[in-house]
């Protein structure tokens, strides 16, 4: 069966002393008090290399927010999925909604992001979400469906070992939540495309996160819908005691 995953993503926050302080912090709180979910941090690539070798790997996973769309050579500032890689990182994640509307990722080059990262693998947490006037417009369930065109073109094998995020634009760092039935309802549908395209065993086997403003407060009633299997956390994954929190929804 699919697994239950809470997963920070720490954004463009903290340097490196700060994110090596909030990892150890976060590992001793874990350690002493074990999830019941896969947990994962997120972190800017240069935390990669110093916070990968300090979390019990059992108990946390690293993640980085991005990887580039080309395997390597003349692409100043790029960092490729081998790189990610080769510091022991084990996600990663690909097409937030950051990425796609401040720096244009297409279906396209988040396609290309998703094949490169299962290549060397990486595990892709990939995101979805419709912007507020979709969603007034009661276009989310055609929006996600365009999105998941960078993921639909894997082959079953690869589809697997992917981990969807749906996280509404207009929620995220809005202190607004989808209630969790908006959340069941699209997080249902897109296990059904998922069905349609893979078959059944798939779809049952992919854990698809929540994610915008997900804190302490709202983690247990959200991830107590059949079809919510864990949070993708921003805000709330820069404090311990708040990822904490969210991470105990799962006792
Ligand atoms: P917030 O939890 O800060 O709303 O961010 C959600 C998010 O974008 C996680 O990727």
């Amino acid at each position: 069966m699919r697994k239950n995953i809470v997963a920070g993503n720490w954004k463009m926050n903290k340097n490196l002393q700060e994110g090596i302080a909030l990892a150890k912090e976060l590992n001793e709180a874990l350690a002493a008090d074990k999830p019941n979910c896969d947990v994962v941090i997120c972190t800017p690539f240069i935390h990669l290399a110093s916070v990968t070798p300090i979390v019990d790997s059992a108990v946390i996973g690293v993640g980085a927010e991005n990887c580039a769309d080309k395997v390597s050579g003349a692409y100043t500032g790029e960092v490729s999925a081998e790189m990610v890689a080769s510091t022991g990182t084990q996600y990663v994640i690909l097409g937030h909604s950051e990425r796609r509307s401040y720096y244009g990722e297409t279906v396209e080059i988040l396609e290309e992001k998703v094949k490169l990262a299962l290549a060397n693998n990486l595990k892709p947490i990939f995101c979805i979400g419709e912007v507020l006037e979709e969603r007034q417009a009661e276009k989310q369930n055609e929006v996600v469906a365009a999105q998941l065109a960078s993921v639909f073109t894997l082959s079953a094998e690869d589809f697997s070992k992917i981990i969807l995020a749906y996280e509404p634009v207009w929620a995220i760092g809005t202190g607004l939540t989808a209630t969790p039935e908006q959340a069941q309802d699209i997080h249902a549908y897109i296990r059904s495309l998922i069905a349609e395209k893979y078959g059944k065993e798939v779809a049952d086997n992919t854990s698809i996160l929540y994610g915008g403003s997900c804190k302490p407060s709202n983690a247990k009633e959200l991830f107590a819908k059949p079809d919510v299997d864990g949070g993708l956390i921003g805000g709330a994954a820069l404090k311990v005691a708040d990822f904490k929190g969210i991470i105990d929804a799962f006792k």
